[in-house]
Order: structure tokens, then sequence, then C-alpha cells
């Protein structure tokens, strides 16, 4: 298999100072639909997610709740765990930064950087936000009611230890020349932007140690000092393909070609991360792409206000396809979004029971009972109407059309090609009413019902990623063998004669709400 055919890609690993919310659901949903998409179209693919369980944010949640660390984060860890099994996404590892592999890496990595003269002892004083782990800069603060805060909004604290530094400072010219050679490495474009400005106002060497607090990994041959938290979380995405061993059977598969993040945590993924890599002389990622926030029904998610979104209650309420496809569907991937509601019950009804739903049931009802539930032979003679609605749900154009725009992680664009398609189809069937023909022209009927069915074919296949079980069902009930379910698979016709289970509705509308 040549490289063009593997692919990695990884989640953020998330932090365990809390429960799992729609953040988390909503990355590791993106990276899932891709990994998924690019097994389909016959990838090696390797998709990471997992918990980074170092750091003071931890440490204080832990000691909060009354408990070790270690049984704080064997705890929380798991919620997560479980939100990737009852989401379905189809991680290939999940890793936890307490792990002793992974404290292996970081020492590894740490050495490394020593040796190549990348790391000075010095002494750190300025600002610190646990909440976002990460250093501010004076000119960063504001201050309210005589509390300091960062940009971000989260509380700042005065930090003097001594520490240890990474020359930082020293890489801000490559990895300008880096971000110009490489134009795809950050996406969304207006991010990319938004980096290289920052980067071109100056870097500083930044602190890679703390001395205040022990949850960490601890920097070898200085156990006063454990690593900074997230020197020791990036390099989870090396530690899990096995990491210092570059001859073990994942190693392959590094770099990775894209990282999936929240717009929040860009910069440590887009400065700090390559430059930590070329600094050891290591590969560089292909590609990170920084996505959007959900607000709730138009207000800022925060626990405060009490309106954080539960994913596993909305899978509960709609079922875990609609909530799948909700998601990704509604709001361009990158961009900021609002979850309202009322959004997601008007998609379930309209696009996914009205338009797919019904098209299938009918199609493949008319099947039964006018075909003996038999599937007719592949058509010979397609009319004006069946060319022009082809030319639209055809396999080729549309899972091309798909395929490059998954490329470029444009998962609302992909959605709402496919759902071009499935109008189309259902103009097609209201305009040729095969349910009119058995009587007056039964061959022109056959011919409609397997254009219909093959096109369904076709939308069952390229929406498997999105909605892995509902289109499991649908391509059953289609009666497309397990081994031909792939995208190259849908070059080939299924035989005519092919037996049709009875057919069940794919999707339960949402009643008494207005959509
Ligand atoms: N531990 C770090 C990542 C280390 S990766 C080497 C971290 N963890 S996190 O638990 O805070 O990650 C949360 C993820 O959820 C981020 O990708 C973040 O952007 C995302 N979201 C958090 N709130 C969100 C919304 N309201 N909407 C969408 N995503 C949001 O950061």
């Amino acid at each position: 298999m040549t490289s063009e055919r593997r692919f990695y890609l990884t989640t953020p690993i998330y932090y365990v100072n809390d429960k799992p919310h729609i953040g988390h659901a909503y990355t590791s949903l993106a990276a899932d639909v891709l990994a998924r998409w690019k097994r389909l179209s016959g990838h090696e693919v390797f998709f990471l997610t997992g918990t980074d369980e170092h750091g003071q944010k931890v440490e204080k949640a832990a000691e909060a709740k009354g408990l070790d660390p270690q049984t704080f984060t064997d705890q929380v860890s798991q919620a997560f765990r479980d939100l990737a099994v009852r989401m379905n996404y189809s991680n290939d590892a999940f890793i936890r930064t307490t792990e002793e592999r992974h404290k292996d890496a970081c020492a590894a990595l740490w050495k490394r950087l020593e040796e190549r003269g990348q790391i000075y002892l010095g002494h750190y004083e300025g600002w610190y936000a646990v909440r976002d782990e990460a250093f501010y800069g004076p000119d960063e603060i504001t201050e309210k009611d005589g509390q300091k805060f960062a940009p971000t909004g989260a509380p700042v604290e005065w930090v003097r230890e001594p520490s240890y530094f990474f020359r930082l400072s020293a890489w801000q010219d490559r990895l300008l020349a880096f971000y110009d050679e490489n134009p795809d490495f950050i996406a969304p474009v207006s991010r990319r932007n938004e980096v290289i400005s920052f980067v071109k106002g100056g870097l500083n060497d930044l602190s890679i140690s703390r001395t205040s607090f022990k949850w960490g990994v601890k920097v070898p041959g200085d156990e006063a000092h454990v690593m900074y938290v997230w020197l020791d979380a990036l390099t989870n995405y090396i530690t899990a393909l096995g990491y210092p061993d570059e001859s073990g059977p994942l190693w392959k598969f590094w770099p990775a070609d894209v990282h999936f993040v929240g717009k929040d945590i860009l910069r440590f993924h887009t400065i700090y991360w390559p430059a930590f890599l070329m600094a050891a002389g290591l590969p560089t990622p292909r590609r990170v792409f920084a996505h959007g926030w959900w607000t709730n029904e138009g207000q800022k998610i925060s626990k405060s206000l009490g309106n954080v979104i539960d994913p596993l209650a909305l899978v509960e309420e709609f079922g875990l396809d609609p909530v799948r496809f909700f998601l990704l569907r509604e709001v361009p991937f990158g961009q900021d979004g609002d979850f309202q509601r009322k959004a997601l019950v008007g998609r379930l009804n309209g696009e996914l029971a009205d338009a797919l739903g019904n098209l299938a049931n009918r199609t493949l009802s008319l099947l039964q009972r006018n075909c003996e539930g038999r599937l007719p032979e592949p058509a010979t003679t397609a009319s004006e109407a069946d060319r022009a609605f082809l030319a639209i749900a055809g396999h080729a154009e549309l899972s091309a059309m798909v395929d490059e725009l998954l490329n470029q992680q444009k998962f609302d664009a992909a959605l709402a090609q496919i759902f071009t398609a499935i109008r189309e189809a259902n103009g097609y069937i209201t305009r040729e009413q095969p349910w009119a023909l058995k009587k007056t022209d039964p061959e022109r009927m056959r011919v409609v019902l397997r254009t219909l069915h093959d096109a369904l074919r076709v939308f069952g296949t390229l929406l498997q990623p999105f909605m892995p079980d509902t289109m499991a069902k649908l391509l059953d009930q289609l009666a497309v063998p397990a081994e031909a379910r792939g995208l190259d698979a849908l070059a080939t016709p299924l035989p005519g004669g092919t037996s049709l289970p009875p057919p069940s509705p794919l999707f339960q509308k949402i009643q008494g709400e207005a959509a």
C-alpha cells in the first residue's frame, strides 16, 4: 500500500476535568465521518482519540472531588470511552496520557530536544490560566473587580518558578516559511491568516516545565519538574504510533493527515506542535483543521448558565444517526453555529424522514408489490428523463464530488450535494409515477424502479460514514451484500432477480413540533 492510501487522523485528547459535552462529541464526530469515508474509499486508516489527564486543571478537579488524581482520571476517562461507543465512533485506538508508554514517549522527545540544544533552564515569571493551561503576555491581560483575565475569559494567576524553556523564538522564521510552503496546513483559510499574523508578531521562548505542582510527566534527569501539559498532550499523537520506536508497525502512519481541533486550541497545534517536531527533526503533520463553536439557542454554552448540551441526551431523544447527521449538516464545518432544537426537528422530519425515508419506502414497497419483491434487470432503455436524473444521482459523479468536499472537510457541502440528488430522485418518482405504470407500461415501470433502486444504493453507500447504522439498514433492504458497500463496488450493478426483503421505515418523524 502506498502512503497515499494510508490515512492518519486524530481528535484532541480531552481533559478529564469534566464529563463529555457537545464540543467533545462534535470534534470526534467529524473525525469519525472522515475516517469512515477513507476506509470506504479503500484507505488503510488509523483514527485516534483519547484523554488528556495531566496538568493543574485535572489535579484541581480531582482535589475538589476529594480523590487522588489517578483514581479521578480513571473514572472520568471512562466516560469518554463510553461516549465513543455510544456515538458509534470507529476509533482504532484510545490513548490516555497516564499510560507508561506515553510517559516514555514524552521523555524520549524531551531528551531529543535537549540533545539538539532546544531546551534550557531558566525562570518563568508571568500570567498563567489554569483553565486554558496556557501562559499569557502582560498586554493580553484585562482586569475586572480585582481579578485578572486572559482574552479567553479564563482567570489568570501570577506564576514565578524555575522552568525549562523551549527555544520557540528561534523557530519564528522557519514556521513562517513552513506555512508558506504548506498552504493546506492550517484550515480554514481565515484561521491560517490569524496564525500567520500571530507568529509574525513575534514568538517568545516557551516555558515547558512547572515545579509548583506534581501531576504530570516528570522531566528526565530533573524530577522536581513536571512537563508543561501541552508538550505532554501533543506528544500523544506520536505515542500512539509507537514513538520513539520508529521501526514499529504503526510508525508508517506518521505524519498525521489531519488533526481535528476546535478553534480555541489552534495555536498549540499550528505553532508549538510543528516547532517541537521540526526542532526534534521529525516530520510535521499535513493539516490541522479548526472547527467553530456551538452556542445553544443563541447563548454561549457555559456550566454557570446551566445550558451545557449533553450529546447522549440528544441521542436518547432523537436517535443516534439523526444527531450525527444534524451536527454536520446544519453548520459549515469551521464556522461557529447555533444549536436550535427547531432546526434539528426540521432536518429530521424534512430531509431524513420525508426526502430520504419516504423515497426508500415508496420505491421498495412498489418493488415488493409490483415486481414480486425482485430487483428488475439493469435498465438498458434509458429515456431522456432517466439520463437527466442519472447525471445528478449517478454514482461516479456524486462520489467524486463528495470525495473532493470531504478531503477539504466540507461536511455540510458534501451532505448538501447528496441531498440535492435525493430531492432530484423525489422529483423523478413524482414525475414518472411508477405506481401508475403497472397496467399501462410494465416494462417502463421496471426501468423506473430499477433506476430508483440504483440511486438509493448510491445514497445509502455515500451516507454510510454519516449514519452508519441507518444506512446499513437501508443497504440491507436494498439487498446490497456486505462486501459490495464500498465506493468501488458502486460501478458493478446488482444482478437482476435479486430478492428484496420487505421494507420498514428508516426514520421516525418527531410529531407535534413545528419545524
Ligand atoms: N486537552 C486539550 C486538547 C489537547 S490535544 C493535544 C483540550 N481538551 S478539551 O477537553 O478542553 O477539548 C475540548 C474540545 O471540545 C476542543 O476541540 C474544543 O474546541 C471543543 N469544544 C469545547 N466547547 C465547544 C463548543 N461549545 N462547541 C464546539 N466545540 C467546543 O482542549
